[in-house]
């Protein structure tokens, strides 16, 4: 019988399960079995920590969210560091891997993960194991995919705190900022903030002033509205500046970023002396259901990850390329960031709106 191995890897994302129901799924009905690893890619080094998964386990799983398997993203294998910092897991450890993998007798790693994990399972792949990608992330920095799963989800996330920051903001004509996760990527500020009609949307592929970010509020006073909406990226910074983080890098994980809200907020306050404050969404943007978009897409990816393996495409991703679901080589979509084009439509969009990126000054 074919035997095919699947694990989550990295932070924790809406619709990690809805994969892998759609694996189990679709592998079942080739007649393959699918064993899931606990833990993220640790459950693959001894003592072995995996189960097998058979259709009693998914009920439930396409709107459930975080992950059955569990996950890591920090550990003997981190591979990445900090911002494109790539590192070598350990020899040891990936032959370990790939003993335990041959005598499971498995055929195929499926990782679900991002830029991460990827990288993890390239290396791996480069050490002999047959594995396929599915990208994941609520970051949506992958390149080789138009979308990864998650970032739907973390995007409605936000926009939903904004529409509710809106009314309050409103009715105290306070200013509010709200910060995002998204790493050194800011598609989940960008798009929630034109999704949730914001004010001034930072980015770090936009690195901002103050000065431009008061003259948005002043313009908003001067029009009478009294109140003002800005989404930050948890990795903006200010021009010259550094990312704002509340832990550096260490050797196993990457830098925590965070806390730049309350730093705008601070500023926007003492150079305005409008009562400004500062909301950090965390953690929620990754908790909770998947929305429908992110469940058809991770069922699609899910199908097409078993499809690739029953071809024996190995070393290859499923990626979004509308209309179709395409296998593209894991190596294409690590490596190097997929951030957002300072000139694109988005934020052409944006600012034909008078959405103030923090390094104009807008009308
Ligand atoms: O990569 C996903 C992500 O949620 C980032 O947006 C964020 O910077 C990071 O993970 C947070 O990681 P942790 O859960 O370890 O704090």
């Amino acid at each position: 019988m074919v035997r095919i191995g699947i694990l989550t890897g990295g932070g924790d994302c809406p619709g990690l399960n809805a994969v892998i129901r759609a694996v189990v799924k679709a592998a079942a009905r080739r007649g393959w079995e699918t064993l899931g690893f606990e833990g993220g890619f640790e459950g693959m080094l001894d003592p072995l920590s995996y189960r097998s998964l058979t259709a009693n386990d998914l009920d439930g799983l396409l709107f459930r969210g975080g992950t059955i398997l569990g996950t890591s993203n920090r550990g003997r294998f981190a591979a990445k560091t900090g911002h494109s910092e790539v590192r070598r897991v350990p020899d040891e450890i990936l032959s370990e891997a790939k003993q335990n993998f041959e005598t499971l007798g498995l055929r195929c790693l499926i990782v679900v993960g991002g830029d991460g994990s990827l990288t993890i399972a390239q290396q791996m792949y480069e050490y002999g194991v047959p594995v396929v990608g599915v990208p994941k992330t609520i970051d949506n920095d992958l390149q080789a995919t138009l979308q990864t799963f998650g970032f739907d989800t973390a995007v409605a996330c936000a926009v939903d705190a904004l529409d509710r920051l809106h009314t309050t903001a409103a009715s105290h004509n306070r200013v509010f900022v709200l910060e995002t996760m998204g790493r050194y990527a800011g598609w989940i500020a960008l798009y929630a903030g034109i999704a949730g009609g914001a004010d001034v949307i930072l980015i770090p592929e936009l690195p901002f002033n103050y000065e431009s970010i008061v003259a948005k509020i002043h313009q908003r006073e001067a029009e009478g509205k009294h109140f003002t909406l800005v989404i930050t990226a948890e990795g903006a910074l200010q021009q010259g500046g550094t990312y704002t983080t509340l832990a550096p890098a260490s050797s196993d994980r990457e830098a925590h970023l965070g806390g730049i809200a309350a730093r705008v907020a601070a500023e926007i306050e003492q150079r305005t002396a409008k009562e400004t404050r500062s909301v950090v969404l965390g953690h929620l943007q990754r908790g909770g259901m998947p929305t429908p978009v992110d469940r058809q897409l991770c069922t699609r990816f899910g199908v097409s990850a078993v499809e690739l393996v029953a071809e024996g495409k190995y070393g290859h991703m499923v990626a979004l390329h509308p209309p179709e679901i395409k296998p593209v080589p894991i190596l294409d979509a690590i490596g190097k960031l997929r951030t957002v084009p300072p000139d694109g439509e988005m934020v052409r969009t944006a600012r034909a709106l008078g959405i103030c990126f923090g390094n104009e000054i807008t009308m």
